[in-house]
């Protein structure tokens, strides 16, 4: 049987010729020029594909189309037709919901082509084009479990390829972008990664926590100082701006950066030039800026915590990044892909995989660290276990006792395998598991952390950043 697509389109001439030429292809097409036409035919009728024209000279436009029709009915498939390069209104339209987007001009293999995946997939998204082949010692990403050699997992959930669509369209422009996410969901990790897919590749990505720093460093950290700028300043030092320079900066929990140091961030963003603390000469830069935030940085302007054009400096692009525990799909793939890690860091080939009431746990339980906790429990598991298969009895109590409501787990402190090559990194990994341990405690407040652990955020910072980096 013909499938049934339904353009809508205000422009009665695109209309007609995509409405012949699809008709030639072997579909059966059906027009409506205006949004109210469009959403009236696709309600009174069925149709295996909706193609709409993002700007229809209407008051609506195919955003509005789009969401009204996937209120109604959520599996539609639509696609838009969105200008040449207009990369902003294609993310957008993807994250409302379209199967994908076509630019103008069409081009009619192009069309074809995608209608033709598009009902091939049955309208689950296709996961997003491979990334360019990243040299060796770069980030590189698998999409299932498989590829051990890859530092970091795409995953295969609904939420996860939504999330690398979006990384592989804003990936290549210089837009900024805003990153939203609970602690440990990866932020730093896909700050990375859009770097390793742009042209910026190859150059500096730098990262840096901007909730660590004291007002009196914040300035000289970011901007670098001259000799004898200020009590302690010995030599002439350069900052993350031109460390970076032709790469990418990663600002992390930027909302924790003072007033003084916005207008500074806002004067570079906007003139890519800068002074260091202390020095009167002009330094060019060309920076791409990332950053990340726990806390809406629209929130964060209207409370006035947050200046207002930085915020739409940074806003050129926002992602928000799911929470484990909305990518069910991933558990078992990511319990892999940690647990293959975690073999080969210790020398445990032993273990084959998990017990099938462990995954049960897993799937469960509501991950408030995220992968930073899922990666830290299934190498805890790993320690403790022996035999073939990690168990239930290996699992940290809280873990299973939120999963199960059950109240009954041994629980052996991670120091007790004489496994540990050194007493450095035996040491080391005492405390992360602390670390872990506190941080779990306090929902993941890394402020709260630092408190409890009695050291400072920036202490606490460089632990965790240390040893996950040590471990990658
Ligand atoms: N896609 C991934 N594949 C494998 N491991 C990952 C992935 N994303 C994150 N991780 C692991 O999770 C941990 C935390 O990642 P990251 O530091 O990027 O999170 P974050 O969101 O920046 O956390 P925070 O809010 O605490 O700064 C790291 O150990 C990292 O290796
Ligand atoms: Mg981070």
């Amino acid at each position: 049987m013909k499938k049934r697509i339904l353009i809508i389109d205000d422009d009665t001439d695109m209309c007609a010729l995509l409405s012949r030429f699809l008709s030639k292809n072997g579909y059966q097409v059906d027009t409506a020029h205006s949004a109210s036409k469009g959403i009236e035919k696709f309600m009174n009728d069925s149709f295996d594909i909706v193609l709409c024209d993002y700007r229809l000279g209407d008051k609506r436009d195919g955003k509005d189309i789009l969401i009204e029709i996937k209120q109604h009915k959520p599996d539609a498939i639509v696609l838009i037709i969105t200008g040449y390069s207009d990369i902003k209104t294609a993310v957008d339209v993807i994250k409302a919901g379209a199967y994908d987007y076509i630019t103008k001009p069409l081009i009619p293999d192009e069309v074809l082509s995608v209608l033709s995946k598009a009902l091939e997939n049955n309208g689950v998204a296709p996961s997003v084009a491979a990334a360019p082949a990243a040299p060796a010692k770069e980030t590189k990403s698998s999409r299932g479990g498989s590829d051990m050699t890859s530092e970091f997992l795409e995953g295969q959930d609904p939420a996860s390829k939504q999330l690398y669509r979006q990384i592989d369209l804003v990936a290549p422009t210089n837009f900024s972008i805003i990153l939203y996410g609970e602690s440990g969901t990866g932020k730093e990790v896909i700050a990375k990664t859009i770097h390793e897919r742009s042209n910026r590749k190859g150059k500096p990505f730098i990262a840096m926590d901007c909730g660590t720093l004291s007002k009196e460093l914040a300035g000289s950290e970011l901007f670098g100082h001259m000799k004898g700028s200020f009590t302690g300043a010995l030599a002439d030092k350069e900052g993350h701006f031109e460390l970076a320079n032709g790469g990418t900066l990663f600002l992390d929990e930027v909302a924790n950066l003072s007033a003084e140091i916005q207008a500074s961030l806002l004067r570079v963003i906007q003139e890519r030039k800068f002074k260091r603390v202390g020095g009167n000469k002009e330094i060019d830069v060309d920076v791409r800026v990332i950053v990340a935030s726990n806390e809406n940085l629209q929130d964060a302007y209207r409370k006035g915590k947050f200046r207002e054009d930085l915020y739409y400096r940074f806003n050129e692009f926002s992602i928000n990044l799911p929470p484990l525990r909305n990518r069910k799909h991933d558990i078992p793939l990511f319990a892999d892909f940690f647990l293959n890690k975690t073999k080969a860091e210790l020398n445990r080939d032993n273990i084959e995989g998990f017990d099938e009431d462990v995954m049960d746990v897993f799937v469960k339980y509501n991950w408030p660290g995220n992968l930073r906790e899922f990666r830290n429990v299934i190498r805890r598991c790993a320690l403790l276990t022996t035999g073939k298969n990690i168990s239930a009895a290996a699992l940290p109590q809280e873990i299973s006792n939120t999963a199960t409501g059950e109240n009954n787990t041994a629980h052996e402190p991670a120091g007790r395998t004489n496994n540990f090559p050194d007493l450095k990194d035996a040491s080391s990994r005492a405390e992360y598991e602390t670390i872990m341990h506190v941080l779990r405690e306090v929902n993941f407040n890394k402020t709260k952390a630092a408190e409890v652990l009695n050291i400072d955020r920036k202490t606490l910072y460089n632990k965790i950043k240390s040893y996950e980096d040590s471990q990658s």
